[in-house]
């Protein structure tokens, strides 16, 4: 297997094909998606077209972060110049276990390892897990466009 990036323990892969229905499986797991942009139920056959575009779309990153070989989370970057909004997902049974720090810091720092400097996540109000998540990160809050709030992480210049 070949990794993008490591730390912590956690692994970060390129996702394909294969990925599909797991993907699927964790965005419907406690109804996840109702905190989405897209708050909607998406039948199988709607997510795996959308998924076999994504996969070939140059300005999109669909990455799996894994442990010890199980994949734990699903993380997307939708890229435009030289900003990339993320949005994670975390599996079934790696959720609640403080998984998705190290899964969301693996993977920033893999995208601005690749020239981006700016990190937006557009996170629902009510999604308190994700909030804790990314303030944790050092995200800060820049606007909100109600009921979303609009997080952002800036890569600082070196001196
Ligand atoms: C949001 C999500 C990524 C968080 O991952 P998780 O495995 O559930 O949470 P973790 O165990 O890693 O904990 C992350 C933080 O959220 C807190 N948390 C977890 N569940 C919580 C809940 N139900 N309510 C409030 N806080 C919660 C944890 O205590 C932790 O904060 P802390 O470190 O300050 O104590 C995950 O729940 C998920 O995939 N949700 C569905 C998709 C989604 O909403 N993605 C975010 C949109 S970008």
């Amino acid at each position: 297997m070949k990794y993008l990036h490591k730390i912590k323990g956690i692994a970060l892969r390129a996702a394909s094909l294969s990925d599909a229905l797991s993907i699927w499986q964790w965005r419907n797991l406690d109804d996840a998606y109702k905190f989405y942009g897209n708050a909607e139920y998406v039948p199988y056959e709607k997510h795996i077209g959308w998924f076999r575009k994504a996969l070939n779309d140059e300005d999109r990153y669909l990455l799996i972060a894994e442990l010890e070989g199980d994949p734990i989370a699903h993380i997307r970057f939708d890229l435009e110049d030289t900003s990339a909004t993320v949005s994670i997902c975390m599996a079934g049974n790696a959720k609640g276990k403080k998984l998705s720090r190290p899964s969301l810091e693996v993977s920033c720092d893999y995208i601005m390892s690749k020239g981006y400097t700016e990190i937006l996540a557009s996170i629902h109000e009510m999604n308190l897990a994700s909030i804790r998540l990314f303030r944790s990160l050092d995200f800060e809050l820049e606007t909100s466009s109600p009921p979303f709030l609009n997080y952002c992480l800036r890569k600082h210049r070196e001196a």
